[in-house]
């Protein structure tokens, strides 16, 4: 039997060395607030065993993680007509980048892009009353943690800032692949990458896609073939022009948020969840990725 425990203490006993921790995002001003020096870690594996070290009780924000989430409820409403609006290849280029879109016709390459992420709000926004509620009480249920939230003033700073994010949704307005408005679709949006919890509460919200698509009430949200789909496009595209990266030293299906944390697992065996501020060049964590990279090679549990 493998102890995780010891293994994740070792693993945040080294990172502690770490000179160079990477920056905190500032094109958001709200996330600048973050501090590099932070570093949390929390597993669950199969049975609900938790094992965590660090600052893993502290809520930080979700951002682009909130994507897998605004798919699984998506793609649990529409099913495969979600397809005909967005693809499933990765893209290769960074999360924000709007070329290819051009290229071709207003349909992102995948859901985890920022274009491909407002598509999906935007089934969302066509097929619930109320999405904002409805989205947050589906994250609360399948975690069963009442006390997540947005966060407001993320929300807001990013509404303020989030230029691109306007250009790539109008872009797709213009070829007609958003059927609600502009300020709807960017609301939900902003709000869905505002969420706010630690690491522990997100690695419960995972384990669905750990779990063939059940919580850990046993309650199941999407089918296996579904979970099979999110974590393939969460393998090949969770990390955008870094996904090959993320496959080459960490083998694992995952998703990162400019927040910090990083989620990934291994069907049937694990969730882990790391949050540290610093980001690389490409936009991930990077203490997240050296200690996942460390987590799998220790443990030898990685999809290859
Ligand atoms: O749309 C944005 O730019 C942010 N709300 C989310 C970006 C993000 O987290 C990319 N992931 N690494």
């Amino acid at each position: 039997m493998i102890d995780f425990q010891a293994i994740i203490e070792g693993i945040s006993n080294n990172l502690q060395s770490v000179y160079d921790r990477g920056d905190v995002a500032t094109y958001i001003p709200e996330l600048a607030k973050a501090d590099k020096n932070k570093f949390g870690i929390h597993l669950i594996d199969s049975s609900n065993n938790n094992f965590s070290s660090g600052d893993s009780e502290e809520a930080f924000s979700i951002q682009s993680i909130s994507k897998v989430l605004s798919l699984a409820q998506a793609f649990g409403k529409v099913g495969d007509q979600l397809w005909k609006r967005v693809g499933v290849e990765p893209s290769g280029d960074p999360f924000n980048h709007l070329s290819l879109l051009e290229m071709e016709n207003g349909i992102p390459r995948n859901p985890l892009i920022n274009a491909g992420a407002l598509v999906v709000c935007d089934v969302l926004i066509s097929h619930f009353d109320n999405p904002k509620d409805d989205f947050l009480s589906y994250v609360r249920r399948i975690s069963n943690e009442p006390e997540i939230y947005y966060d407001e003033k993320v929300a807001q700073s990013e509404k303020r800032s989030g230029f691109n994010n306007y250009a790539a949704a109008y872009l797709l307005k213009s070829y007609g692949n958003l059927k609600n408005d502009v300020e709807t679709v960017l609301d939900f949006y902003f709000h869905q990458c505002s969420l706010t919890m630690s690491c522990r509460q997100l690695a419960k919200l995972f384990y669905i896609f750990m779990n063939k698509g059940k919580c850990l009430q046993g309650q199941a949200y999407l089918s296996i073939n579904q979970v099979k789909r999110i974590n393939a496009i969460m393998l090949t595209c969770g990390f955008y022009d870094e996904a090959g990266e993320f496959a080459f030293e960490v083998g694992l299906p995952g998703k990162s948020g400019v927040g910090g944390g990083i989620v990934a697992l291994l069907p049937n065996k694990f969730c882990v969840v790391t949050w540290s501020p610093g980001l690389n060049p490409k936009g991930n964590s990077k203490l997240g990725m050296l200690a996942l990279e460390q987590l799998t090679s220790k443990t030898g549990l990685s999809i290859f």
